[in-house]
């Protein structure tokens, strides 16, 4: 079975994480230093914060950046559950506006038409790598005073160009961002098992964010808010530290920020490969009618894309069989396919909290019933993708037959 998407470990990520094993540290040691270093440095950004999922890391950005009760959180419903439900674990309202029909990402045009007073966060998720209207984003927020989190889980290692012959911006060191997540999941372009980071160029919230990641708790004497003359907790030996703020446990372990330290070194073999799979998907797939291959009107792919997905259009009253025909068919045939995503804002839970509806998103709603992802992992074979390409083009003829 060829899945829609999985990890590449290699022996020298093995090595890595055995060389952890066989050492002093299993977390808390000196490899979060050395991989938030290295990510920091390869994104382009001052600081990096390893927490254990993105989901802690966009928990994390809106709590730095002081969003919170009273707020509304605007976000892509072509998404994870995660990045709208950041907003409500800190008591904001999360909303939804909806996106482009060529990037998949959020439309800045509805974002702008759609502003509440109450906005303080919009959260822009780069949906299958493709960088979000960062630009046009951060204009439209900042105007109003709220604060951009950018969601790369999808766009490890990615980058995008402003404008057709602007110049590129790695993804995590541009400008129209205020914070950055990223995602270490299996699926995801490189992977730490589960795992997340948070990239700033604020050095406050950098180390706001390290201290709510391991429950609010302070180590450093001169940071101390205890007086000295305190009846019990005066006297302050090695022992001692305070918990200022309410945190969490959001560590990533020494054995995790190894495996990503090694895998950080294979991310552009990664992305060279990914980028290989997509063109020839692509190729492939352009004379068929009833297939929209992504990205590809899209100016702001400039072969930079980190393509974590391959999620086509597909016109399934033109192939003559629903989705799950579809699905159950390459499924038989050996392929894997998911569809990312169910539009957030129709999960129950989002309709009864905040009476979302169908129309609320309606290019979104439209994305979602026609969406299909391919299988795209960088250990895919040639004839991996030789197989999934004559399958995909066979259904055709098999509606015609
Ligand atoms: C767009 C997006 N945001 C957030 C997340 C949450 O990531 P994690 O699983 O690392 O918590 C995911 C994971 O699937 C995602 O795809």
């Amino acid at each position: 079975m060829i899945p829609y998407g999985r990890q590449s470990i290699a022996e020298a990520d093995i090595a890595a994480v055995v060389a952890v094993l066989r050492g002093d540290f299993l977390t808390q040691g000196p490899m979060i230093e050395a991989f938030e270093r290295a990510f920091a440095a390869r994104v382009g950004a001052k600081y990096a914060v390893a927490v254990n999922s993105a989901t802690a890391a966009l928990h994390l950005a809106l709590r730095v950046a002081g969003v919170g009760r009273g707020d509304r959180v605007v976000t892509s419903p072509i998404t994870f559950l995660a990045s709208a439900n950041c907003a409500a674990y800190v008591g904001a309202t999360p909303d939804f506006s909806d996106i482009d029909p060529v990037s998949y990402t959020l439309d800045p045009v509805a974002l702008e038409a759609n502003w509440r007073p109450d906005t303080r966060a919009v959260v822009a998720v780069d949906y299958a790598g493709q960088a979000c209207a960062m630009p046009e984003i951060a204009r439209i927020a900042r105007a109003r005073g709220a604060v951009v989190i950018e969601d790369a889980c999808h766009a490890v290692g990615g980058a995008f160009h402003a404008g057709e012959s602007g110049p590129s911006f790695k993804i995590g060191g541009h400008p129209w961002a205020d914070l950055t997540v990223f995602s270490f999941h299996p699926v995801k372009t490189m992977t730490t098992g589960e795992g997340g980071m948070l990239v700033t160029d604020r050095a406050d919230w950098a180390d706001f964010a390290r201290t709510l990641r391991s429950h609010g708790i302070v180590r450093d004497p001169a940071e101390f808010e205890t007086p000295s003359d305190d009846e019990i907790l005066g006297e302050k030996g090695p022992w001692f530290y305070e918990m200022q703020e309410l945190g969490w446990n959001y560590r990533l372990t020494d054995l995790q920020c190894a495996l990503g330290l090694s895998q950080l070194g294979r991310l552009d073999g990664f992305l060279a490969r990914r980028r290989e799979i997509v063109a020839a998907y692509n190729t492939a797939f352009a004379h068929l009618d009833w297939l929209v291959t992504p990205g590809l009107r899209d100016v702001r792919d400039r072969g930079t894309t980190s393509w974590h997905l391959y999620s086509a259009q597909i016109d399934f009253d033109r192939l003559g069989r629903t989705r799950p025909q579809v699905m159950a068919e390459l499924r038989a045939a050996g392929i894997g396919t998911q569809v990312l995503y169910i539009p957030v804002h129709l999960q129950p839970w989002y309709r009864r909290s905040f009476g979302y509806a169908p129309g609320k998103c309606p290019v979104a709603e439209a994305f979602y019933t026609r969406t299909l992802s391919l299988p795209l992992f960088p250990t895919m074979s040639n004839e991996d993708v030789a197989r999934v390409i004559a399958h995909v083009e066979a259904l055709d003829l098999v509606a015609i037959s």
